[in-house]
């Protein structure tokens, strides 16, 4: 591309802020490429088209690049509305700014402000969550230890018992220790050192569909929609079967065995995860039509022992979230009646 090319591109391309550089007549001629994942749509197509072209509801961003231009001065709008094709109406804040480079121009920068929101709420989320799972991890080695002095106190109790018929009272002393037991070790298993080698995310998508058809053969239907273009990911195939399995197997108990679960990849470009700033990640999502999740559990069900079923722990998806967060990972759900979409994000870049 021939515009301004003193201007440094390359740093402009790994941005994470959406940026688009209009001529001095004001037509775009350049969208790096947090902006072509913003509104969708490659800088050739844009290319000598003006803002009213590409955009609808596109005053305030008039204003906002006039207002530069005659004050030669950046100029800010902090809640802006664009009208996009890929995305509807979206919410926005825009720093307009002249440009003199070899020629004069102007630059637009977008930052979506639910988007903003939305980090701030997962940062939040993810500073809780560690210092609970912190909190959990202790407590459970608290418990772990007097349990094993249970358990070996009820056994010598067992031999020494005169009546047999008192023994189901050590069988559940022993029984119910060995329970407990088997929760704590689920609470500290995330500790043990991970195994990272190279993998294809369809393997384990495959290994998890096979498990969970298995488990529920009739009126349940995985559909893949894979990107049979993603690249090997760098992981613990273990803990990552783990993960898929874990929020399959919710999906297929909520819908009582019957109805559609879609496993989806996808590559992701410049995408944060978890406060860091990836070039590429692999997004796998995983879509139900069942009911969704109960409203009162939306907020905590990564939480440890939240559970919406009887028989249930409570520690799937906390186990699955500690996994993919030792990849630098993260996990985010949408869920509503009818379509409940778990999105697991795993970033390839080291
Ligand atoms: N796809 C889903 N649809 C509806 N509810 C879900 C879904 N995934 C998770 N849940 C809810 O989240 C809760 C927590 O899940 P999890 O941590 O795996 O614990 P558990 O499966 O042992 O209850 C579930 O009990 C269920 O109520
Ligand atoms: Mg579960």
């Amino acid at each position: 591309m021939n515009l301004m090319p003193d201007f440094p591109i390359l740093t402009l391309e790994n941005l994470a802020t959406a940026v688009v550089l209009l001529d001095s007549e004001l037509r775009i001629s350049y969208l790096n490429s947090a902006a072509e994942d913003m509104f969708e749509t490659g800088s050739k197509n844009l290319h000598g088209l003006t803002v009213q072209q590409v955009f609808t509801h596109t005053e305030q961003l008039a204003n906002a690049m006039h207002q530069a231009v005659t004050s030669h001065a950046s100029y800010i709008e902090h809640d802006m509305i664009l009208g996009t094709h890929a995305h509807g109406k979206l919410h926005l804040r825009c720093a307009a700014t002249p440009l003199q480079l070899s020629e004069p121009g102007l630059m637009l920068e977008f930052h979506l402000i639910d988007r903003t929101l939305k980090l701030a709420r997962e940062e939040q989320m993810l500073d809780q969550t560690q210092a609970n799972r912190l909190l959990l991890r202790n407590l459970a080695h608290e418990i772990k230890n007097p349990l094993g002095g249970i358990r070996g106190a009820a056994q010598l109790l067992e031999q020494e018992l005169e009546k047999p018929g008192l023994r189901e009272y050590t069988q559940v002393i022993i029984q119910e220790a060995d329970r407990l037991r088997g929760l704590m070790e689920k609470l500290l298993t995330p500790q043990t050192a991970t195994n990272h080698n190279s993998l294809n995310i369809h393997e384990v998508l495959e290994r998890v569909r096979s498990l969970v058809l298995a488990e529920i053969p009739v009126g349940l239907t995985i559909q893949r929609d894979y990107d049979t273009s993603l690249p090997a990911l760098l992981g613990d195939k273990e803990q990552l079967i783990q993960v898929m399995l874990n929020i399959v197997r919710n999906a297929s108990q909520a819908m009582q065995g019957k109805g559609r679960i879609i496993l989806r990849t996808r590559i992701a470009r410049q995408i944060t995860i978890t406060r860091r700033l990836h070039r590429l990640a692999i997004i796998v999502q995983i879509i139900d039509d069942g009911p969704g999740i109960p409203k009162e559990l939306r907020d905590k069900i990564f939480y440890p022992l939240v559970s919406g079923s009887a028989d249930g722990h409570g520690l799937g998806l906390t186990l699955a979230q500690d996994f993919v967060s030792q990849h630098k990972g993260s996990i985010e759900f949408e869920s509503e009646p009818g379509r409940t979409c778990f999105c697991v994000m795993l970033p390839l870049t080291p």
